[in-house]
């Protein structure tokens, strides 16, 4: 298979095929529109390949999830957080001696500017983590340079980022709930140190719950990427104009908050209180989900990719029991969002539009279980996608073929016609 023909209006055109490394197929219509003056419409790009890419790997019939080749499963039960962080954006497993140098250089970069602690005083104290997170993310290239070479952003600026964001979103937490921000510690892992400055406070001495930690490594390898979805093509959007890394991944972490995509996990546990609080029967809900006059919708469910099942929604449900347990915690949230499942997969509803968990249907509950408010679940989920923008937006400023991103529009408006002054105007 080398081309593919298409026939418009009796004249013939003939497209390239790529295939890729695991046999997916694209047309290529790079010169269609010089040669055929048309374009091709894909709303909401469901049939549009953007990139050519080797970083993740996913089969959404077959429920497959790859990093760099690794399956998800061997990642989660086998790596480190900081391990796949190195992975996605260096494409390779480090060795022991890259991995000491990585953790060593994301540890020393975890402090963010002192004069920066004051703009979190500019915030209402009411304000969403996400919009602090993605403000001062932005704010970061006024701190750092950005007029670098690529080689020395991704060198230096990409660690700054990959170790600060945890500090600035640690930092959002304690500014909401009035508590004095608490210093990473370089005796701390990454994680750990997330852990610690969310957690301690100056009046006692903190101990990393090493169950919390494992727990949370895990849940953030488990977002670390997710190729070519909104918020990765957000910052390759950004960043193809040439924005720098602070820019494009603030975008991206605009593009994750909304409820749709990466802000799922908040609504989840909201939607599953709300049915505890009403008296706790999910049948009801199950039928508001399906009727197309409600606006109710079973948040946690369904994906644009994943047509079977989402193999990181099944590591995260057989986690949160085991999680729970190890902590003690008895969550009935947990029973509901298992009958929810169980109702969904026995429903011709669910079962024809092929809806199933996504990952954000069980972290919430996790989370919820180590204690983390509902409002700051989006931004581990920001910290768990950080090296996935970043390893996107390297492949896209390193590709030598690469342009702005500019899509094109098929006008649906008014034809030409004259101004109206205002007094002629009915
Ligand atoms: N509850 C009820 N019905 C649904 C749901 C749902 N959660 N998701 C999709 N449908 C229905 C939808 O109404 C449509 O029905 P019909 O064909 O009768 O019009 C059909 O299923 C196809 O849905 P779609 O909206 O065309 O699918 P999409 O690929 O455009 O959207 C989605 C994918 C994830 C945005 C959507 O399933 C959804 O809104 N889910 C709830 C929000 C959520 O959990 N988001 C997190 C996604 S995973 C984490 C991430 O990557 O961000």
């Amino acid at each position: 298979m080398k081309n593919a023909k298409l026939i418009l209006d009796g004249q013939e055109y003939e497209l390239p095929v790529v295939v890729g490394s695991e046999g997916e197929v694209g047309v290529d219509i790079t010169k269609l529109r010089n040669e055929s003056g048309a374009i091709t419409l894909d709303s909401g790009f469901a049939n549009t390949g953007s990139c050519q890419s080797s970083i993740t790997f996913i089969n959404g019939e077959e429920g497959i999830l790859r990093y760099r080749g690794y399956p998800i499963e061997q990642l989660a039960e086998k790596s480190s957080f900081v391990e796949v962080m190195y992975l996605l954006i260096k494409g390779k497993l480090p060795t022991e001696d890259e991995l000491s140098e990585f953790e060593h250089l994301l540890t020393i970069h975890s402090m963010i500017h002192e004069d920066m602690k004051k703009f979190f005083e500019g915030f209402n104290p009411s304000a969403h983590p996400m919009s602090v997170l993605s403000a001062m993310v932005g704010a970061l290239s006024g701190y750092y340079r950005d007029d670098q070479s690529l080689e020395r952003e991704m060198d230096i600026n990409a660690i700054r980022l990959l170790a600060k964001l945890k500090t600035i979103a640690a930092f959002s937490y304690k500014k909401s709930m009035g508590q004095p921000f608490v210093y990473p510690r370089n005796d701390l892992s990454y994680v750990g140190n997330f852990i610690h400055t969310m957690f301690a406070t100056p009046m006692e001495n903190y101990e990393v719950p090493d169950v919390l930690e494992r727990a949370l490594d895990m849940l953030l390898i488990l977002h670390a990427d997710h190729e070519q979805n909104c918020s990765a093509s957000t910052v390759r959007m950004v960043g193809s104009s040439q924005a720098n890394l602070f820019a494009s991944i603030s975008a991206g972490i605009s593009a994750l908050s909304g409820p749709l995509h990466g802000g799922a996990n908040q609504r989840v546990i909201q939607m599953l209180q709300r049915i505890k609080d009403e008296g706790g029967d999910p049948k009801k809900y199950m039928e508001m989900a399906k009727d197309h006059n409600s606006s109710f919708k079973l948040m946690g469910f369904g994906h644009r990719v994943y047509k079977n099942f989402d193999p990181r929604a099944r590591i995260l449900k057989k986690s949160a029991d085991e999680v729970l347990e190890e902590l003690g915690v008895q969550d009935p949230l947990l029973d509901i969002a298992k009958q929810l499942e169980e109702i969904a997969l026995a429903d011709d509803y669910f079962i024809e539009r092929k809806l199933y968990p996504n990952i954000d249907f069980y972290s919430g509950i996790i989370y919820q279980a180590m204690g983390i408010p509902v409002n700051m679940f989006t931004v581990l989920f920001a910290i768990g996608r950080l090296p996935g923008w970043i390893a996107q937006w390297k492949e896209m400023r390193e590709d030598p073929h690469g342009r702005i991103y500019r899509p094109r529009q098929i006008y649906v408006g008014e034809n030409s016609r004259d101004y109206t002054p205002i007094n002629k105007r009915s």
